[in-house]
C-alpha cells in the first residue's frame, strides 16, 4: 500500500488555490490537459478561483479536457440539481471553457443503454490518452464519485444505487422534489488509472472520514481509502478536516 502526500491548509479557500494554481501550471505546460472532475460542495471553491484566474489574470482554460465522475440517474439535464446543471454554472461558463471538451455522463440515457452509454465514456476518455489528473471529493460515508460503500478496487463505470446518506445530503438541492435512487459513475477501477489524484477534503465534518481513509484499514467499507492503491495521491485538507489524523503534515 502507498502512503499519500498530505497538504493541509488554513482554510478551503488556501487548499483550493493551490489546486488551482496547479491546474493553471498543468494548462501552461499543455493547455488540452485531461482532469477528472468531481461536484458537491467541495470544490466550488476551486471553481471559483478557476473563475477568477480567468477573469482577473487571464488564465485561459479554453483547451482543457474534463470528463465529470458521475451525473444521477435519471435525471434531466437541465435540472437545477443535475450534475450537467452545476458544472455549466459553476465552472464551464464563467470560466471560459469550452462545453464541447466537457463530458459528462449523461443521466437521460435508458436503463437499457446505460452499460453502452458508459463503455463509450471510458473510451473517449482512452481516447483524449487517459486523465492525467482526477481530481474527487469524499462523501460523509468514503464515497468517491459514486462509489458507494461496498464498491469494489476493480469496479468500472456503471450504475449504483445511492445511498441513504448521499440522498439525504443532496435533499436541499433538489429543493423538495424527490432525489433520485441511483447514479451512474466512474468506478473505482477508472479513477485509479489515473495518472495522478487529488483529494479535497473541507471542514471539521470530513474529519472521521479522511482519517479512516488515510489511516484506517484499506477496505471497501470506506472506498476511499482504496485510493491507497496509487502511487501518486495527494490529500487538500483544511485544519478541521485533518483534525484527527495522527500524522498531521
Ligand atoms: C457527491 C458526489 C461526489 C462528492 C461527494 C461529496 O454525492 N457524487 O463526487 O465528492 O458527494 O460531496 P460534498 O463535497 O458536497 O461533501
Amino acid at each position: 500500500m502507498n502512503a499519500p502526500h498530505l497538504h493541509t491548509y488554513s482554510t478551503p479557500q488556501a487548499g483550493s488555490a493551490a489546486v488551482a494554481a496547479e491546474l493553471r501550471a498543468m494548462v501552461a505546460r499543455q493547455p488540452q490537459a485531461v482532469v477528472g472532475l468531481p461536484t458537491g460542495g467541495t470544490p466550488q471553491a476551486l471553481y471559483a478561483e478557476m473563475v477568477r484566474l480567468a477573469r482577473e489574470e487571464a488564465v485561459d482554460w479554453t483547451s482543457l479536457v474534463g470528463f465529470n465522475l458521475d451525473e444521477y440517474w435519471p435525471i434531466d439535464a437541465a435540472h437545477p440539481a443535475s450534475f450537467r446543471t452545476f458544472m455549466r454554472q459553476q465552472l464551464v461558463e464563467p470560466a471560459g471553457c469550452d462545453a464541447a471538451r466537457f463530458h459528462i455522463p449523461s443521466g437521460e440515457v435508458q436503463r437499457s443503454e446505460i452499460e453502452a452509454h458508459l463503455g463509450e465514456y471510458q473510451q473517449a476518455i482512452r481516447q483524449a490518452g487517459g486523465l492525467q489528473l482526477q481530481l474527487l471529493g469524499i462523501g460523509l460515508n468514503g464515497h468517491i464519485g459514486f462509489n458507494e460503500p461496498g464498491s469494489a478496487a476493480d469496479s468500472e463505470a456503471r450504475l449504483v444505487e445511492l445511498a441513504a446518506v448521499t440522498r439525504e445530503r443532496a435533499r436541499d438541492q433538489f429543493g423538495g422534489s424527490p432525489v433520485p435512487t441511483h447514479g451512474i459513475t466512474l468506478g473505482i477501477a477508472d479513477i485509479l488509472r489515473a495518472q495522478r489524484i487529488i483529494v479535497m477534503a473541507f471542514g471539521a465534518e470530513k474529519s472521521s472520514v479522511v482519517h479512516s481513509a488515510i489511516e484506517g484499514e484499506v477496505s471497501d467499507a470506506c472506498p476511499a481509502s482504496l485510493l491507497r492503491h496509487h502511487a501518486n495521491v495527494t490529500w487538500v485538507l483544511d485544519t478541521p478536516a485533518a483534525s484527527e489524523l495522527s500524522l498531521m503534515s
